[in-house]
């Protein structure tokens, strides 16, 4: 008996996998594992009931709580983005990995099938998983791999070939209801990709966005939101404390309602190619400015400016899916140790698809009133006298220098 667990989302990419393992690459017990991490409970669904057309062993996960705890929360300490992108496609693979490694190891299984196509990023990051964690297990990706043809040479498939292969085996997916666009969600972000968004000059029509207003329905009303922070981890919304999940589902909804969230970015993908991509995230964007706020409130310059650098290595790792790199725990202690100041809170102003920093405070601010006060007692103005007359100094001695000459 050979087993494989297929890392399953419902689609037809992973469907056609199902069939083709079974014809192709001689698997006889298929088991395939939904995690959900947020994607609607309709992908799910389509996921158990095509497992159970197909004849597999099927496990749903649910991992939202996990995924906020343990990979959302974390991205927030380190201001996760990649190009403007706050990530959370990234994010959500390594944890998908680990729990298809967790069944396979429960169920005895040692090898692993995967829907990516050659051109992604998620190959990466799903292979480095189960590699990293089973060494030994086998690895097959059928879609990157193309359809044999009858000389034994292999092509990619084409959708219409993956619907008739997938009908032929006992689905019922219909020709005519193209899909216009290709989709990846999660309860941290949604990305939007494929047909005429590919192109970078094409504007994003409305109808491609589900998360977040457009400006004309926005309200005309602001609203106020008043975001809790402890050891750099959101805790409450308008002085409610809320659960991981529900902190982030509350974000996402008011976000949401005020359009806050929208992207639209040229991404470098990790093979290199250039590509345009629209995300909607308003969870994440809400959360990520007001972090960035309270950072600046009670961390030094110095801090400040190196963080940066550690935030930006943080976000490739993260990008690249090279979730257990000695490099990302390097960084994670220097970003946890600065964490332990950004307690606090900060308000922000929501309207018409901006999120404004209006307000933010801590017991640990680095900001005293009466020396940045104008009529300050403590501070004496002239003690400033000498310290003008230095600055510069190696710069003015270069013009004296090339003035001379
Ligand atoms: N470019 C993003 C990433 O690599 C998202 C890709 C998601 N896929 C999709 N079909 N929309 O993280």
């Amino acid at each position: 008996m050979r087993k494989i667990v297929l890392v399953y989302s419902g689609g037809l990419d992973t469907s056609v996998c199902i069939p083709l393992m079974r014809e192709e690459y001689g698997f006889d017990h298929i088991i395939t594992v939904t995690v959900d991490v947020g994607q609607p409970r309709a992908d799910i669904q389509q996921a158990e009931d095509r497992a159970n057309k197909l004849g597999t062993e099927h496990y749903t996960l649910d991992v939202r709580d996990e995924f906020v705890k343990d990979y959302c929360f974390p991205s927030v300490k380190a201001n996760g983005d990649y190009q403007g992108y706050p990530i959370s496609t990234s994010i959500a693979r390594p944890l998908i990995a680990l729990k298809a490694v967790e069944m396979a190891q429960k169920l005895g299984a040692n090898a692993f099938g995967h829907g990516c196509t050659g051109k992604g990023n998620d190959q990466f990051r799903i292979e480095y998983v189960l590699r990293t964690l089973m060494p030994d297990a086998e690895i097959i990706a059928p879609m990157r791999e193309g359809r044999l043809m009858p000389d034994g040479s292999r092509s990619p498939w084409t959708r219409s070939e993956e619907i008739d292969y997938s009908n032929a085996h006992g689905l019922e997916i219909s020709h005519t209801k193209d899909k216009l666009w290709s989709i990846d969600e999660n309860l941290w972000g949604r990305s939007i990709e494929g047909g005429h968004l590919e192109e970078p000059n094409y504007a994003p029509p409305e109808e491609i966005f589900h998360w977040t207003r457009s400006l004309e329905d926005c309200p005309n009303t602001p609203r106020l939101l008043t975001i809790g922070f402890e050891n750099g981890v959101p805790v409450s919304l308008d002085g409610v404390s809320l659960s991981p999940l529900d902190l982030v589902e509350q974000a996402h909804k008011i976000a949401g309602e005020h359009g806050v969230g929208r992207v639209d970015i040229m991404e470098d993908r990790m093979l290199g190619l250039k590509v345009r991509e629209n995300y909607e995230c308003p969870a994440s964007v809400l959360l990520l400015t007001a972090h960035r706020a309270l950072e600046a409130l009670v961390s030094t310059q110095g801090e400040l400016k190196f963080k940066k650098m550690v935030d930006t290595e943080w976000g490739e790792l993260a990008y690249k899916g090279l979730w257990y790199d000695p490099l990302k725990e390097d960084l994670e202690a220097f970003i946890n140790k600065i964490q332990e100041r950004v307690t606090g809170t900060v308000t922000l102003r929501l309207a018409k698809g901006s999120a404004i920093v209006v307000g933010r405070d801590s017991k640990n601010a680095l900001y005293n009133e009466d020396l940045a006060s104008f009529d300050s007692k403590t501070f004496d103005q002239t003690d400033s006298t000498g310290m003008v007359k230095m600055h510069g100094l190696q710069g003015r001695m270069y013009w004296l220098l090339k003035n001379s000459k």
